[in-house]
Parts: C-alpha cells; sequence; structure tokens
C-alpha cells in the first residue's frame, strides 16, 4: 500500500514528454522532470507556447502524456486518482455564463460534493462578493480569473494548480491575487503550482522556479540562487582606475559614473574586498546588486539555447 509521507513531495514530474498529433507533431513538452515539496509556492516560468498548459493538462489527467510519469502525493497518476486533494485553474475557469458567480460556485459545490458553506467566505476572499449576484457572461477577464481561482479552492486542496492566475488582472488585481496565492502557502500551508510568462510575478511570489524554453526545462532552482549567480557588484573606492587595474585580471569591469561595477560571483566578494585593501585602496562601499529574474531568464534562455 502507498502511503503518504511528511517529508514526501507533493509533486513528481519524471521524464515528462508530450508530441500533439503523431510521431511528427509538435513536441510541446520534451523530457522534463521536476519536484515540489510541501508547502511551497513554486513557479512555472516560460514565454508563450513553451509548454506549460500542456504540462499543467498532464498534471491534472486532462491529457495523456506520450512518455514519462507524475506522481502526486506519492501516487503514480496512472495508478489512480491522488491520495490528496488537488484543485485547479486551466484556461482562467469553465463556467456558466448565464448564471452568476455565485450561483456558478454553488452548481460545483454540488456536483464535486464541497461544503457550499465555503462560496461566502472564497467570494470575498477573491473579491468578488459586490459582483456575485451578476451573471459571468457579464464579468470582465480578470473577474473570471478570480472567479476560478474561487473554483479552484473550493474543495480546500492540498495542492492548488494554477495556470496563469494573473491572466487579464491589472495591477491591483494582481497585487490581490499575489497576496491571496502567498497566504495560502503561509497560512493554510497548502502547496501551490503555478505557471506564468511574468518573470516579475514569479519573483515576487516563488520560492522556486522552473524555467521551461520550447519544451524543455533548461533550469530547476530557488529564485535566490538563479539571482545571486553572477551578480554585479558595485563597488565605491578611491582611487576607480586602481581598482579596476587590480581587478579586472580576475573579474570583468567597468567604470559606472563614481563606482566600479564587477561581475562576479556574491562568493566572491570578500576576496574581491581583500585585494583592495591589500592596494592600498580606500573602499567605500561594496554591494551586490541583485538581477531582477528577468535579466535572469534573459541571460539563460540565450546561453542554453544559443539562438534567442
Ligand atoms: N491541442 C494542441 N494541438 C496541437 N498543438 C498544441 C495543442 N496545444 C498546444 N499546442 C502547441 O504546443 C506548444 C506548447 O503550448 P502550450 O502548452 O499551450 O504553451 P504555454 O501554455 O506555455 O503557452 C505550442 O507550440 C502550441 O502551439
Ligand atoms: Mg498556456
Amino acid at each position: 500500500m502507498e502511503r503518504m509521507r511528511g517529508d514526501e513531495p507533493v509533486l513528481e514530474i519524471a521524464g515528462l514528454s508530450k508530441t500533439y498529433g503523431g510521431r511528427a507533431g509538435v513536441r510541446a513538452v520534451q523530457d522534463v522532470s521536476l519536484t515540489v515539496g510541501a508547502g511551497e509556492v513554486y513557479g512555472f516560468l516560460g514565454a508563450n507556447g513553451a509548454g506549460k498548459s500542456t504540462t499543467i493538462r498532464m498534471l491534472l489527467g486532462l491529457i495523456t502524456p506520450s512518455s514519462g510519469a507524475i506522481r502526486l502525493f506519492g501516487r503514480d497518476l496512472r495508478h489512480g486518482q491522488p491520495l490528496g486533494k488537488v484543485g485547479s485553474l486551466v484556461d482562467g475557469g469553465a463556467f456558466y455564463p448565464f448564471l452568476s458567480g455565485r450561483r456558478n460556485l454553488e452548481v460545483l459545490a454540488k456536483t464535486q460534493g464541497s461544503d457550499r458553506g465555503r462560496i461566502e467566505p472564497l467570494l470575498a476572499q477573491v473579491g468578488l462578493e459586490r459582483d456575485a449576484r451578476r451573471k459571468v457572461k457579464g464579468y470582465s477577464t480578470g473577474m473570471r480569473q478570480r472567479l476560478g481561482v474561487a473554483a479552484a479552492l473550493l474543495n480546500d486542496p492540498d495542492l492548488v494548480i494554477l495556470d496563469e492566475p494573473a491572466n487579464g488582472l491589472d495591477a491591483a488585481g494582481i497585487q490581490e491575487m499575489r497576496a491571496l496565492i502567498r497566504s495560502l502557502a503561509e497560512e493554510r500551508g497548502k502547496t501551490v503550482f503555478l505557471s506564468s510568462h511574468l518573470l516579475n510575478e514569479v519573483q515576487q511570489l516563488c520560492d522556486r522556479v522552473a524555467i521551461i524554453d520550447r519544451g524543455v526545462l533548461i533550469r530547476e532552482s530557488t529564485v535566490d540562487e538563479l539571482l545571486q549567480e553572477e551578480a554585479t557588484l558595485r563597488i565605491v573606492a578611491t582611487p576607480l582606475e586602481t581598482a579596476r587595474a587590480v581587478l579586472s585580471a580576475d573579474w570583468p569591469c567597468e567604470i559606472a559614473g563614481t563606482a566600479l561595477r564587477v561581475t562576479a560571483a556574491q562568493a566572491d566578494a570578500p576576496e574581491i574586498l581583500r585585494r583592495l585593501v591589500a592596494a592600498r585602496i580606500e573602499v567605500f562601499s561594496l554591494a551586490p546588486q541583485r538581477r531582477t529574474l528577468e535579466e535572469a531568464f534573459l541571460a539563460i534562455t540565450q546561453t542554453e539555447t544559443g539562438d534567442a
């Protein structure tokens, strides 16, 4: 018998591939492997057409993988339903257009056997209480998206899978969505797997990210690791020219205004400081400049695929 252990990953994907339309078809996902632990907010990042929705549809059992394995709560998806509850939002959710937002949730609660008492607090949580009586037909994309999140949470899932939850939301809506997703993980201990093509979104929200590019997973790491690699150190020192001369043999340097910008791993900072001090250079400050994930993302996709 399979049992769920506390330290077991909530989601494991191994060698997952999907080709649409036979052997000569579109290779939408190729040999993707990743692991998501309990309580993590995990970002699945990639440009449009990268293969995010295809992967998510496979996780939800909506389409069949061409090859590879998916384990949810320790059980292979091919061997039956997951042992924990999964809630999901794909394609902005499917709703009856002529029913109100609240009525849609009531119908869903009935079909999946969820507690109706969860509906009002969820409507409030996603900021739809004022519009809950309106027909979904008249909803904006952002309102549908929020109703979709409420629907995903209706069965009180342990794992929440959200395909592009920020889609169609304005800046304020994105802020609210972000707060909501964080609260799911922090206050309720849920595991969240979300996809996005918005780098900034993932950077602010997620603990770890996987980057998918044209169907291929090119990185999996913590957001912090990604940002710290090849950090730029900004050094204010005098004389600046001498500082450059001392460091430039080992690290790329350029003078930018009153500072020296050095491309180096953050782990090199102590050595850099020692060398400057040994050369009797006066150092006023030495600070890492975090790259945005956007810069890291571009650097990775360009070096690993060559032609971007
Ligand atoms: N049902 C389908 N039939 C054929 N090709 C598809 C289908 N769905 C997606 N694709 C193709 O698979 C690739 C990945 O698409 P998708 O998973 O939707 O990417 P993303 O969600 O990252 O934008 C794209 O080239 C897309 O055109
Ligand atoms: Mg998609």
